[in-house]
């Protein structure tokens, strides 16, 4: 059992026993000890518990079993938008991580800021939107930050650090793994708010057009492997779409979304599911799948190359829900440019040809 919280802390802040299932997007996941840090003071003590960092949840599948480690939250103190000025002609604008992206995206856009609404549909907090490096086919989200404001691991004081110093890639920060991130700075360009709220809304349908938005899921499942072989694609190719172990099924919409139709699925459905996946797509065709969604408290097989996995024998039954074909953090990507200044590239998928 982690340590209690001092009662100083628990005054300040919010400290209660949850479902992660209530707070995660794929509507998954077991009972923790969460905390919403709403005092800044506290920061020290919240890191002393090394907890868990939770935005939206809208990346994660969380296991079905309590979770060893508390799980915190940024709050109040986190939550915020400002406007610093003009710095070497550009607008300077600095958010907190828990703000929610929609509404720093609607800020900048109202502002007349240019950028951050290639992200428009992307559901986040900045501090997760900053850790993901969350990104469309136009853009990631560091392509916009000037600085982040972090505590790196081991440390329990924040700095700041230059964007220029962060070798940031697809779906990849540059920083180490276990970095907190408490804010940012974006740096941005003048826009027309008129054109930049149409280009959110078109992005925002070209998303609705093509993934199940309605159900819960983490988003996309797997890291796009090549820019040739967009993982969606692939796992439709082998025929995985409607694919469903017990509550967990291969989108019919997308394939590299893993829906939870019922609000029912267990995390080893997704888990077999995701097992499934990967093998055959190694067996057939050779490539090695890796996550994008982040596991908690979920086997290591997620992370095993898919020729150690074991095959799906046991647990609950397989059906098909559609008619297609029988089954039988460092940045990994090495030619990933870090470089913030390269901007928006013709495909911000994979770190492909950047
Ligand atoms: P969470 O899911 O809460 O956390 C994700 C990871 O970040 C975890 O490891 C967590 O520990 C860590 N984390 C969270 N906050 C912090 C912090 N302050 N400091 C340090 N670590 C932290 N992603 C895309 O990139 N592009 C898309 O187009 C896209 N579309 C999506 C559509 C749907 C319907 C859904 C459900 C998801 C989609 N995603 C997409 C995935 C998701 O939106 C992004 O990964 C997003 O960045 C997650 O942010 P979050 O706040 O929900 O983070
Ligand atoms: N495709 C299929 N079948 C499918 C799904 C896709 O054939 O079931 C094909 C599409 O027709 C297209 C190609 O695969 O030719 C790529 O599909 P899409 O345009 O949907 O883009 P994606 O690479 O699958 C990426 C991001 C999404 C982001 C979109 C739009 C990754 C892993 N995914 O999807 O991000 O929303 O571009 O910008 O990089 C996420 O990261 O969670 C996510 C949803």
């Amino acid at each position: 059992m982690p340590a209690p919280f001092s009662d100083g802390f628990r005054q300040r802040n919010r400290v209660a026993e949850e479902r992660l299932a209530g707070l995660t997007t794929f509507r998954i996941g077991g009972p923790a000890t969460v905390a919403v840090l709403d005092d800044r003071a506290d920061l020290a003590e919240a890191i002393a518990h090394a907890p868990r960092w939770l935005g939206k949840g809208a990346n994660l599948l969380v296991g079905d079993a309590p979770l060893p480690q508390p799980v915190m939250r940024l709050g109040r103190d986190f939550d915020y938008i400002r406007d610093l000025g003009k710095r070497e002609g550009r607008s300077i604008v600095a958010a907190g991580s828990a703000t929610d992206l929609a509404k720093l995206i609607s800020h900048c856009i109202a502002a007349g800021l240019a950028g951050p609404e290639g992200l428009a549909g992307v559901p986040a907090t900045v501090g997760g939107a900053l850790r993901m490096n969350a990104g469309t086919v136009h853009c990631w989200t560091l392509d916009f930050v000037s600085r982040v404001e972090v505590v790196l691991p081991g440390r329990d004081a924040p700095e700041w650090i230059e964007r220029g110093s962060m070798a940031a890639a697809y779906r990849c920060n540059g920083l180490p793994p276990g970095t907190i991130f408490l804010g940012c700075e974006l740096a941005l360009e003048p826009g027309d708010p008129a054109v930049l709220k149409e280009r959110g809304a078109k992005l925002k349908k070209a998303k609705a057009d093509t993934q199940p938005l309605a159900l819960p899921s983490a988003g996309c499942v797997f890291k796009n492997p090549s820019k040739e072989t967009p993982a969606g694609r692939l796992v439709d190719q082998l025929g995985l779409k409607g694919c469903r172990i017990g509550g967990a099924e291969v989108s019919p919409v997308h394939a590299n979304f893993i829906v939870n139709p019922g609000r029912d699925a267990l995390a080893m459905d997704v888990v077999r599911l995701v097992r499934r996946i990967r093998r055959t797509a190694f067996r057939e065709r050779g490539i090695v799948l890796e996550m994008e969604v982040e596991a908690w408290n979920c086997p290591d097989e997620l992370r095993a190359h898919p020729s150690e996995l074991p095959d799906e024998s046991s647990g609950r039954p397989v059906v098909r829900s559609s008619g297609r074909q029988d089954l039988t953090d460092a940045c990994a990507t090495p030619n990933a440019s870090g470089d913030p200044t390269t901007g928006q590239t013709d495909d911000r998928t994979t770190g492909q040809g950047q």
